[in-house]
């Protein structure tokens, strides 16, 4: 099977190492990759948000699959392109189309699907352009902190959240006034705030059957203890040690099958992976959002940990044939340090030579993803904010956090940055 996947960052490494694995596999593409993908696949100087570029070039190397990484593209469309040409009518598509991804590209959207099908979630009033006034009444009802969150796809930059009045109000003016956010922010919603702690679940599914994977956490702050600005994400762990028996069933039969026959009953095609981020309030979960694809840099804990053929996974999804398949996953524990550019999330530099990356570890106690990299003049140069995701496995969290930090420490560029608590505040919680 030739198959075209679409991104480059770590999740798109985690996902064609994994692919490169499988006996099903002729020939893998990734568009346009990074320096990690093009050790294992071909790299494709394509930009996935090209529709045009993308279909050519899938006509033109006879590919079977297409597996769509990030959300954007699927937000704009890509998968319905692809759908409504008869030429593609064997392609088999991981990701969902435009209506599906709506999950993720609208949180007005999202809290509506949620409201008619009695998702728990926390409550919230939407405000478009012109409700400014309305808008910042509406504060009146909420206590603080204030969570504002543009309506639209905002690269993980879209939600504030305050404990200050005039800050929240002076957020609203931005998006609703100023444009701050772009057509994201054009619609705020305004949400109760969640006390708790975040986890996030993913699913797999047609619309109709579905598989579950491991549960991961990420962390999202730049710094330790959870503090400065938002980031993609600095590192993450899976499985979650609070996510027990009794938390997974809750989220299993109040969360993922409402979320599923919602689907069903709205009439929303869905084909790909679910992200749902919740939080574990007391003991129950609440959704704080969906995403209609793989977290990054969730995938780099996840898919270590399965035991299935992915592209066997992904076939099946595409075949109809997922209620039938036999998903396994390994016992083992895994966590992710990113490695980061100096500056990152604001401004960094970038061609910064990556050195140690010529001894990997063994991949049953450790993995190298690529994110931030390219090649340049044969060698291995940063290219982004997230450079490389230094992963860990073990049995249990702390020997995983313990190779993972290893790894991070022998790999080394010019105003490398890291995060030296991943996993620390469950590992203190569960011993
Ligand atoms: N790590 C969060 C995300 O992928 O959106």
């Amino acid at each position: 099977m030739n198959v075209l996947l679409l991104g480059s960052g770590g999740r798109e490494h985690a996902m064609a190492w994994k692919l490169s694995q499988s006996s099903l596999l002729s020939t893998l593409y990734v568009a346009p990759g990074n320096a990690g993908t093009e050790q294992i696949a071909t790299n494709v100087a394509l930009d996935p948000m090209d529709f045009n570029a993308v279909d050519r070039y899938i006509r033109r190397n006879n590919i079977n699959m297409l597996i769509v990484g990030p959300e954007a593209p699927l937000v704009a469309g890509i998968v319905d392109h692809f759908q409504a040409s008869e030429k593609h009518k064997n392609l088999i598509i991981v990701g969902p189309p435009k209506a599906g991804a709506m999950l993720e590209g609208s949180k007005d959207f999202a809290k509506a699907f949620m409201s008619r099908h009695n998702i728990p979630t926390a409550d919230y009033a939407t405000f478009s352009q012109g409700q400014l006034k309305e808008a910042k009444k509406y504060l009146d009802k909420r206590k603080p902190p204030y969570v504002l969150k543009a309506d639209g796809l905002a690269a993980g930059k879209g939600v504030v959240i305050t404990d200050n009045r005039e800050e929240a109000e002076a957020t609203l003016e931005e998006m609703l006034e100023n444009n701050a956010f772009g057509e994201a922010g054009s619609k705020v919603v305004i949400e109760q705030f969640m006390e708790g702690i975040e986890v996030s679940s993913f699913v797999v599914t047609d619309g109709s059957a579905y598989r579950i994977l491991p549960s991961a956490k990420d962390y999202k702050r730049v710094g330790e203890g959870d503090t400065g600005p938002n980031t993609g994400g600095m590192g993450a762990i899976s499985p979650v040690p609070f996510v027990d028996a009794e938390f997974h069933e809750k989220t299993l039969n109040q969360i993922i099958i409402p979320t599923i026959k919602g689907l069903q009953k709205d009439d929303i095609p869905f084909n790909g992976f679910l992200f749902i981020g919740l939080m574990k309030v007391g003991s129950d979960p609440y959704v704080v959002e969906y995403n209609c694809r793989l977290g990054d840099p969730e995938s780099e804990v996840i898919l270590p940990l399965l035991k299935s053929d992915l592209l066997h996974l992904f076939d099946s999804l595409g075949s109809g044939l997922l209620s039938e398949y036999d998903l396994q996953i390994d016992n083992k524990t895994a966590a992710t340090v990113i490695l980061t550019s100096g500056g990152y999330p604001g401004e960094y530099k970038k061609g910064k030579h990556i050195k140690g990356l010529d001894n990997p570890p063994n991949e049953k106690t450790g993995l190298i993803f690529h994110a931030g990299t390219t090649t340049s003049r044969g060698k291995v140069v940063t290219s982004g904010g997230r450079v490389i995701a230094c992963t860990g496995l073990g049995n249990g969290l702390e020997q995983a956090i313990e190779r993972s930090y290893k790894i991070a420490e022998s790999i080394d560029f010019s105003d490398k940055q890291y995060r030296k608590d991943i996993g620390q505040d469950v590992l203190v919680k569960v011993s």
